[in-house]
């Protein structure tokens, strides 16, 4: 199976590449993918796969079904870009000002219509029926895949039932090309916004003892929220408290009326994660009372913590050993990102793997959502590859 694999995805790789560029130069944000979702239809149809367009607006699903019958495995593909400016200077870069597929999405939807194809070549011989999944919006909470999720993605649809497992990949610039990484249990972090609004007396800076100084208070907020992490956090389970941007429009000679603080907290931990948030509100509304300000706290959930099956991931390993063999595996590091991928392995097993697209000979290792962001092609070889063996191999056991 695999030697067959081998042979069709290289018959597939060109068109793959084509397909990669072809995305690239149109990028389209979140909920907004009307070519790409196009795009894909019509590069299904050309397979000769018939998809369900519009599941979640601009998502695509599609079947491809075995000649024996058996489960039903997912393979996912992100379909968004990001709200960036490209500085790669590739003949195939965006052509829309201010977007950018910055964080591979173009090489995922590629890869899995590469996929697609090889595994509609193989399905003779496959027990069972692999859906493909190209979701909309993973960049933009509350994310895409809860929307695919609540229009039935992980149940029955379009006569084949729910999925057993769903697998997905990122590529990861960090890692060089070719290499495969997977790791079992707790994979990438969950993530919150955290938007702080301190308020108090602004008014002449000679004058604080007549004011209530909001720009104290906060420095104060601020540090006192470490210790949330420093001292509330269980032992063992990682946790980052992040702000980025603190906004206090006085001057040298005024105080402000209040300043607005944004900022990011991740958890390894569900548990933790919500009684952090607990924490957060009640530090920072204590010590800018300790100030005679206020601290209005508002936490936006977002992504969950990503857990990849321990069996799913396994399987994934093995399925990469044989693939490329056991010097291009990585096991993983825990990895402070988020992705929405997420909310389908807290509803079905499955396992989230990263594809090494580094190359540092030839200056690829910009890193993701960065504007000079971009892949060595000839990974999705591999990660076509990849894809397809883990639908094959999971639907001939
Ligand atoms: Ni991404």
């Amino acid at each position: 199976m695999l030697d067959r694999i081998h042979a069709l995805t290289d018959d597939a790789f060109p068109e793959v590449v084509r397909l990669r560029r072809a995305l690239h130069r149109r990028p389209e944000l979140a909920f907004q993918e009307h070519e790409t979702a196009a795009l894909i239809a019509r590069t299904l149809r050309e397979i000769g796969i018939e998809p369900i367009e519009g599941v979640a607006r601009t998502g695509v699903v599609a079947h491809i079904e075995g000649a024996q019958p058996g489960p039903t495995v997912a393979l996912r593909a992100d379909i968004d870009a990001l709200p960036i400016t490209e500085a790669t200077g590739l003949d195939f870069a965006s052509e829309i000002d201010g977007r950018m597929h910055a964080c591979g999405h173009d090489a995922h939807t590629a890869m899995l219509l590469g996929a697609a194809q090889v595994l509609h070549a193989l399905r003779a011989d496959l027990a069972g029926t692999v859906r493909l999944v190209f979701q909309p919006s993973e960049e933009k909470a509350r994310g895409g895949a809860s929307v695919m999720i609540k229009d039935g993605v992980l149940g029955p649809m379009g006569g084949h039932g729910g999925p057993e497992r769903i697998f997905g990949q990122h590529v990861f610039p960090e890692l060089p090309a070719g290499t495969l990484g997977v790791r079992a249990g707790t994979f990438m972090a969950s993530a919150d916004e955290v938007y702080l609004t301190v308020r108090g007396t602004g008014g002449h800076a000679a004058a604080p003892h007549l004011l209530i100084d909001t720009v104290l208070a906060q420095a104060h907020v601020l540090t006192a929220l470490q210790a949330v992490v420093a001292r509330n956090r269980p032992p063992g389970v990682p946790s980052i408290l992040s702000f980025g941007r603190v906004q206090a429009d006085g001057a040298t000679n005024v105080l402000p009326d209040e300043v607005r603080i944004a900022g990011t907290f991740r958890s390894m931990d569900e548990d933790w994660r919500f009684r952090a948030h607990d924490v957060i509100r009640r530090t920072a509304e204590k010590t800018a009372e300790a100030f005679g300000a206020t601290c209005e706290v508002e936490i936006v959930v977002g992504y969950p913590v990503l857990r990849n099956d321990d069996a799913a991931a396994a399987f994934a390993r093995e399925t990469a050993v044989a693939l490329v063999g056991a010097d291009r595996v990585v096991d993983l590091p825990m990895w402070y990102a988020s992705e929405d991928f997420a909310f389908y392995t807290k509803q079905i097993p499955g396992a989230f793997t990263v594809l090494g697209v580094g190359n540092e000979a030839e200056g690829i290792t910009h890193g993701l959502h960065t504007p000079r962001m971009t892949v060595d092609e000839e990974a999705l070889r591999t990660g076509t590859g990849f894809l397809a063996a883990l639908a094959a191999r999971q639907l001939a056991e």
